[in-house]
Order: C-alpha cells, then sequence, then structure tokens
C-alpha cells in the first residue's frame, strides 16, 4: 500500500487532518504525521490530539513563531530532509496556513504527488496571507479537493484541469459530526457560569483586526455594546493576548483562555450567536445552526452566508450592532451545503488513493495558456495596493 504523509501546522489543521488520516488508515494506507510547530502552546496544539483521539506526530519540525516568511523559509527547510528520508508516494497538505504554503513548495519541487484539501477557496483580498497561500497551494498542488461548488467554479475559473478539481465535502464537517455528542457532555458552560442559549461567543485572531490598535479597539466598542443586549464569552488566541489592553475590555465581555476542541464546540452549539473572523467558525455554526457574524469585509466561504447562518459585518459598530439585534429577534433559517455530510474525509481518501494506484500528473505545465488569468487576479492586487 502507499505511504501518504499528512501535513499539519495549525489549531485548524488539526480538526482537518484527523478524518482524512483515518479513512486513509481505515483503507490500509501507511500513513506518516508531520507536525509543522506552527502552533505549539498546548492549547493550541496538544488538546487537539487529546480531544481528537489523534495520535502523536511521527515527526514534529518544531519550528514555532516569527514573520510569515520566516516561517515559511524556516518549515521549507525542516521539511526537506524529513521528505526526503520518508519518500512518500502522496503529500497532504490542508487548509491555507504558512505550514500549508510551505510543505506544499517543496513538496512540489521534490516532484511527489501533492493534493491539498480545501483546495479552491478565494477571499479575493490579497491583504490576507492566507489568500496568497490558498492560490499558491493550489496552484503547485495535483489533485484540489473542493468543499464546496463555489470552490470548483473559482478552480474552473483560474484554467485548472476538470480531472484534477474533486468535490468532496467539507473535512471540518466530518470532525464536527464525529465528535458533537461528545462536546455536548462537556461542562464548560457550567465552568464559566453560562447558560445555554443565553450569551454570545466572539473569537478573533486575523491581523487585520487585531494588529491595528484603532481597528482592535473599534471591535471593542462594539462588541461592547453587543454585550448590552446578550453576555459575551470570548476566547482569546494569542496572537489576539499580546494585543488586548486590560483597559479596553468592555463590561459583559468575559476572556477565556483559548478553548480545546471539545469545549469550544459545546460553546458554538449552545451560544445565541457567534461573532468571528475565523474561517472554520463560519463553517462550522453552518453546521450547528447557529447565527454568526463574521467580523470580516470578505469571506472565502461564501456558501455560509448563502446556505448558512453567516452574515458578514465587518467592523463597523453600527453595522455589527444592528445585526446583532437582528439576530435577537429573528434567527437566520437554518440549512446546510450539500456533502457537508461526515464523508468528506473517506471520498478524499478513495480518490486519492485511486490516484496513486493509476497516476496522471497534473503539473502545472499541463495548464492551458488561457489558465490562471480569470478571477482577478491581477485586478485584485491592484485593488489591494489602493487600499494601502
Ligand atoms: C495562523 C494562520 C491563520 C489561522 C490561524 C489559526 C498564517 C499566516 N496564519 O494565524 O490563517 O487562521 O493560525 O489559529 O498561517 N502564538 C503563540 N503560541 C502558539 C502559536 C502562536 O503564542 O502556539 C503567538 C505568537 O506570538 C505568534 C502569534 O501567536 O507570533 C501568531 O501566530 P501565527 O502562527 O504566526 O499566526 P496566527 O495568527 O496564529
Ligand atoms: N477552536 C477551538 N478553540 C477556540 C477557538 C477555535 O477549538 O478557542 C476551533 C474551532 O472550533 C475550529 C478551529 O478551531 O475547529 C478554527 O480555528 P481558527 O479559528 O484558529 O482558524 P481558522 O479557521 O480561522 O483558520
Amino acid at each position: 500500500m502507499p505511504t501518504v504523509m499528512l501535513v499539519a501546522g495549525t489549531r485548524p489543521n488539526f480538526m482537518k487532518i484527523k478524518p482524512v488520516l483515518d479513512a486513509l488508515e481505515k483503507r490500509a494506507a501507511h500513513v506518516v504525521l508531520v507536525h509543522a510547530g506552527q502552533h505549539y502552546d498546548h492549547a493550541m496544539s496538544e488538546v487537539f490530539f487529546a480531544d481528537l483521539g489523534l495520535r502523536a506526530p511521527d515527526r514534529h519540525l518544531g519550528t514555532g513563531s516569527g514573520t510569515v516568511v520566516q516561517q515559511t523559509a524556516r518549515i521549507m527547510t525542516a521539511f526537506e530532509p524529513v521528505l526526503a528520508d520518508i519518500a512518500p508516494d502522496a503529500v497532504v497538505v490542508v487548509g491555507d496556513v504558512t505550514a500549508t504554503l510551505a510543505c506544499a513548495l517543496v513538496t512540489a519541487h521534490s516532484g511527489i504527488t501533492l493534493a491539498h484539501v480545501e483546495a479552491g477557496l478565494r477571499s479575493r483580498d490579497w491583504d490576507m496571507p492566507e489568500e496568497i497561500n490558498r492560490v499558491v497551494v493550489d496552484r503547485v498542488s495535483d489533485l484540489l479537493f473542493a468543499p464546496s461548488p463555489d470552490a470548483v467554479d473559482n478552480l474552473h475559473g483560474e484554467g485548472y484541469h476538470p480531472h484534477q478539481i474533486r468535490l468532496v465535502g467539507n473535512v471540518m464537517v466530518d470532525t464536527l459530526l464525529a465528535n458533537l455528542s461528545r462536546a455536548r457532555e462537556s461542562n464548560v458552560l457550567a465552568r464559566n457560569g453560562l447558560k445555554a442559549g443565553e450569551f454570545g461567543l466572539v473569537t478573533l485572531h486575523r491581523p487585520s483586526n487585531v494588529d491595528d490598535p484603532v481597528a482592535l479597539g473599534t471591535l471593542m466598542t462594539a462588541l461592547g455594546e453587543v454585550a448590552r443586549l446578550l453576555p459575551l464569552v470570548m476566547t482569546v488566541h494569542p496572537r489576539t493576548a499580546k494585543r488586548l489592553d486590560a483597559s479596553g475590555i468592555p463590561t459583559g465581555l468575559q476572556l477565556l483562555p483559548p478553548a480545546g476542541y471539545l469545549d469550544f464546540l459545546s460553546l458554538q452549539a449552545e451560544a445565541r450567536m457567534v461573532l468571528t473572523d475565523s474561517g472554520g467558525v463560519q463553517e462550522e455554526t453552518t453546521v450547528l445552526g447557529v447565527p454568526c457574524l463574521t467580523l470580516r469585509e470578505s469571506t472565502e466561504r461564501p456558501i455560509t452566508i448563502a446556505q448558512g447562518t453567516n452574515t458578514l459585518v465587518g467592523r463597523d459598530p453600527q453595522r455589527i450592532i444592528g445585526a446583532a439585534t437582528r439576530i435577537l429577534h429573528t434567527p437566520p433559517p437554518r440549512r446546510c451545503p450539500a456533502l457537508w455530510d461526515g464523508r468528506a474525509a473517506e471520498r478524499i481518501a478513495d480518490i486519492l488513493l485511486d490516484h496513486l494506484a493509476a497516476p496522471v500528473r497534473n503539473r502545472p505545465t499541463d495548464l492551458p495558456a488561457s489558465g490562471l488569468d480569470g478571477t482577478g487576479h491581477p485586478a485584485n492586487r491592484a485593488v489591494a495596493r489602493q487600499r494601502r
């Protein structure tokens, strides 16, 4: 059976790789799990291995924090000898973080088959490091596992071969559905004096929201207003913890450390609404049917708006307060995208192993000359430059 290397580096990656690892091992593939070490605190890494029953990584790159460029360089340098040593038949990367990009680039240089899980998502916001990662990782991948039809459309628009693009559904939803009943047993609400349906849950970690003190202050003001209507609890990401000023925390906003997966799922499931800038949380609230306000100007997950419970509200306090007030009166209807059914990883494993049994190389040189000029790539760069 083939050897497949799975790469994870940050909090959301662990939820994405777990079902893929299980599905591959169920089919007797030899899986080598690599932790790139981009996230390393217990609350950002180990807790997820415990909560998800994920076995310890076979290799840990231990690369740690730095600028995006430093992290990319360190992870690439650390990953290259590991890849050469294991020489897998395929590498699977997930999501859009720095570790995803770094390991994808090394794999592309090695000539080993590369599969990207969560391919095709686009925010069209070039100020987000993740948007650069999404586009580049897709470009160097052989297999593009898309979570939703909008992602498929983006990939077709950029000129990828139809046989590279596979609509498989959402692996994060696989993990959610597999763990929801265990999460409901968590006592996280009681531990923090919360009552089901009587609080709002907040997460913030996008650089555009938390690195700029003015932007963060504006958001805190808006959250303070929402907290007059509904008490809020926020699990604080380490990036945000470094920037929050105790004097700027509004009354009614309770701060907690980053939560483990089961506790956080319980908090989401029991919240009256969620206010977030997370990508994964937009998806999870959609599946849980919990109203979500996304505190960003764009989303790479528009399906959570078209078919889920998500509303894009940006950072303007009046918009945020108005949307929160509307949700308290009339929650949005519950709808769930097709194939977000708990079986995405099974589809991925079947397709990947079939592909390895009869490989067709889909390297980017195969792209038609007209490829990659769609979806406003240069135009978006110009827009981003004008905004700066
Ligand atoms: C990263 C991803 C982002 C993802 C998020 C998930 C990139 C470019 N960004 O953002 O897409 O949504 O992870 O949570 O890959 N830190 C700690 N302990 C840790 C990890 C980080 O203290 O275990 C602190 C460090 O000060 C670090 C900062 O958080 O400099 C930011 O970490 P980093 O991994 O660079 O980016 P995130 O904001 O976590
Ligand atoms: N999450 C968690 N604890 C928290 C906040 C988030 O377990 O305190 C989970 C959440 O349920 C989802 C994932 O982390 O599965 C989302 O990660 P994050 O928001 O850090 O990254 P993004 O999805 O924005 O890349």
